[in-house]
């Protein structure tokens, strides 16, 4: 996959900037990255804050393969953003399924997947990847879903975001070519990092909730969850907090 970049200033969301483009025809690899995005878009359609100094950026892919397969696609880039992080910087952050990127049970990052498919094909897939990097989140607003840090007040150092980008990207490109055939490899990589596998869990979803222990996560990205009563739960979407 050859990368190129589309750096810009401020936009409302790298995401829909870059979905625009794949529906003009963009090539896969091409990258849409912002210094600041206006509306900034999380998971189930939540707001993200994107101020400077953050790593805001999308990515797209052409993968073909069935709408079915790119939940995987998520945990891949779940795990080759967090090992180039680690490898950059002197931290351990760790992966909450499915796609929250962690420290100290503080949340780093993020990954949202959006596709188009036709005819059971996808047509493209924009993988967005948001990094706090040099931001301050004692500015971030005290509403916010789960306590927020970044890279820099992890570290104490202000990170080059040109290069954790070009790390990440370097991951990106060798893990894709992985998707197909070697999958299982990144799944074993995906359970390394993972904070959830062997602790007990809530995941709600609309009008339920399980409870019980994480356990493991199958060959379509799912999380496998064993209740009290010793059943077992396929989850493959939901919001999830961790007991202990
Ligand atoms: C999440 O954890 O809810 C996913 C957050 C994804 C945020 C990124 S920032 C770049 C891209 N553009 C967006 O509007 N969202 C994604």
């Amino acid at each position: 996959m050859k990368i190129s970049k589309i750096k810009l200033e401020a936009v409302s969301s790298t995401q829909d900037y870059a979905k625009r483009l794949a529906a003009e025809g963009a090539p896969e690899g091409t990258v849409v990255v912002a210094r600041i995005q206006e509306r900034g878009r999380g998971r189930l359609g939540r707001r993200w804050l994107s101020p400077e100094g953050g790593l805001w950026f999308s990515l797209i892919l052409r993968p073909s393969c069935a709408p079915a397969r790119v939940s995987g696609l998520t945990l891949l880039a779940a795990v080759s953003v967090t090992e180039a992080i680690n490898a950059k910087t002197s931290v351990n952050a760790g992966i909450k399924w499915p796609n929250d990127i962690l420290i100290g049970g503080k949340k780093l990052g993020g990954i949202l997947t959006e596709m188009t498919a036709a005819m059971n094909v996808v047509d493209y897939v924009v993988l967005g990847v948001g990094l706090n990097v040099n931001v301050e989140t004692a500015e971030f607003p005290h509403d916010l879903l789960m306590p927020a840090t970044s890279l820099k007040e992890e570290t104490g150092r202000e990170s080059d975001l040109d290069e954790i980008l070009d790390a990440i990207m370097d991951n990106l490109t060798r893990d894709y070519g992985l998707f197909v055939g070697h999958f299982n490899d990144v799944m074993s990589r995906w359970k390394a990092l993972s904070i959830v596998l062997g602790r007990e869990v809530i995941v709600s979803q609309p009008g339920k909730r399980i409870t019980g222990t994480a356990f493991d996560i199958d060959g379509d990205g799912a999380l496998l969850v064993s209740d009290d009563q010793g059943a077992t739960h396929i989850v493959h979407a939901g919001d999830l907090s961790i007991l202990r």
